[in-house]
């Protein structure tokens, strides 16, 4: 099947266009590289992904691009592209939330409305409940999708709109849309933002977690192949018109998860307690009765299992970040690659806008195949990614004068 990733090079995304790949699926992928963190770690994540021959990367913004590239001959979207992130969604950037999780979804399901899909998979998020699973008394209540909606952030406010945008068009145009509801998606590759990421940053930094409110907050920590595997099964499951919870199973509160990783690390940390944030909300635990139903899906990750494997990433990623530092900060001077590196990017760089453009005037006339058009878009990224492996190769071959800023 053709299938559209929107936000391919994400945290979700990244993991769901290699499970795609893999299944045999021609994948294009979307995504701005937004810089709401790191364009590196987004690379790192496509990297594997690159020179795959079934895989097309349109580096483009969903608010502006023209879609016919993307959309013709597609049978499925998988929109996971938005402004993630509850706590940033006050004051002025609300503006992103505003285009990148509301006006590019409806950009997409207008221009997507006549191309007879197969499915349009939309990721929405608990943040749509707010606070409605909190009882009187102060109890919580599992939350399932009958219950009354209410974000207590704008970020909840603009994937809630986002989704009946979905179901209008469901209902008005017969497009197939399904709305997912991911719960606190966790695993290797986890957005910087996110607590797991800022835990084991603080750990491998020995630095004291800064964890918002008493951390008792529950959160239904969902392993990200799971969220995977709900994905894929929601490509061709029956669900057209519905909205489901994805929960991994696996509701703890934050103080419990860190007692965990403090286990799977063999490290006891310093805590600072921060105020809470406008916008956490106390707990959110899904019921996964329809998910149950509809999918036959349930979840296969524990945490503890899950957390090891976001911790072993982690490692690597935070040593990484160090080797990153310490090529811009130290190896001009020392092993002198760099500038050979980035003379070739450029010049890569200038061949792939010619290849591109050619590639461009080409389609007017004709298709061009699969793998010219991966060809022409793709050795950018490849080249740069080189550049800095060849780099980081020979720094830790070369002596260092600097051992500070090598960890
Ligand atoms: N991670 C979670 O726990 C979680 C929970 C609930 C819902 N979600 C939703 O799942 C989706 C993916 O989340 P994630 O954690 O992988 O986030 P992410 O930020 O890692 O991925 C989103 C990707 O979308 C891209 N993007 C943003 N705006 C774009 C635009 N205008 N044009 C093209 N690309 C654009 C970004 O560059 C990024 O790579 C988001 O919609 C998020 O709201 C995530």
């Amino acid at each position: 099947m053709k299938i559209l990733v929107t936000g391919c090079a994400g945290f979700i995304g990244s993991h769901l266009t290699a499970r795609l790949l893999k299944e045999g699926h021609e994948v294009i992928g979307v995504d701005n590289f937004d810089i709401y963190y790191s364009r590196s770690q987004k690379e790192k994540n496509l990297m594997p992904m690159l020179l795959h021959p079934k895989f097309k990367l349109e580096e483009d913004n969903l608010a502006t691009m023209a879609f016919v590239k993307v959309l013709k001959g597609t049978e499925v979207v998988i929109h996971l592209a938005g402004q993630p992130g509850v706590r940033g969604s006050w004051g002025a950037s609300f503006n992103r939330y505003l285009t990148n999780n509301i006006q590019v979804t409806q950009r997409l399901l207008e221009e997507s409305k006549g191309n007879k899909l197969k499915r349009f998979i939309y990721a929405s998020s608990s943040s749509v409940y707010g606070d409605v699973g909190i009882a009187e008394g102060g109890e919580t209540q599992v939350l399932s999708e009958e219950m009354k909606v209410q974000p207590k952030s704008p970020y909840g406010v603009t994937k809630l709109a986002a989704e009946h945008l979905c179901q209008l068009y469901n209902v008005e145009y017969k497009m197939p849309t399904v709305c997912l509801r991911f719960f606190s998606v966790y695993g290797p590759g986890q957005r910087p933002d996110m607590a797991f990421h800022r835990f084991c940053q603080s750990i491998l930094r020995e630095a004291a977690l800064s964890i918002y409110g008493d951390g008792k907050q529950v959160r239904d920590f969902t392993y990200v192949d799971d969220v995977v595997d709900v994905i894929h099964a929601a490509i061709t499951a029956d669900v057209a018109g519905q909205v489901v919870n994805v929960g991994g199973g696996s509701p703890c509160t934050l103080l419990e998860a860190v007692t965990l990783l403090e286990e799977i690390s063999g490290t006891t940390c310093a805590k600072t307690f921060l105020d809470r944030q406008k916008g956490d909300v106390i707990s959110t635990r899904a019921d996964t009765t329809k998910l149950e139903k509809l999918f036959g899906f349930k979840p296969k990750v524990s945490l503890r299992e899950g957390l090891s494997r976001e911790w072993e990433w982690m490692k690597k990623f935070v040593q990484s970040e160090d080797d990153e530092t310490a090529i811009k900060a130290n190896v001009q001077p020392i092993i002198g690659v760099d500038h050979e590196a980035i003379a070739q990017v450029k010049a890569d760089e200038k061949e792939s806008k010619k290849v591109a453009k050619k590639a461009k005037s080409q389609a007017a006339k004709k298709e061009p195949s699969a793998d010219a058009s991966m060809a022409s878009a793709q050795p950018n990224l490849v080249a740069r990614h080189e550049a800095s492996q060849q780099a980081q190769a020979e720094l830790s071959a070369a002596p260092s004068e600097s051992t500070e800023s090598n960890g």
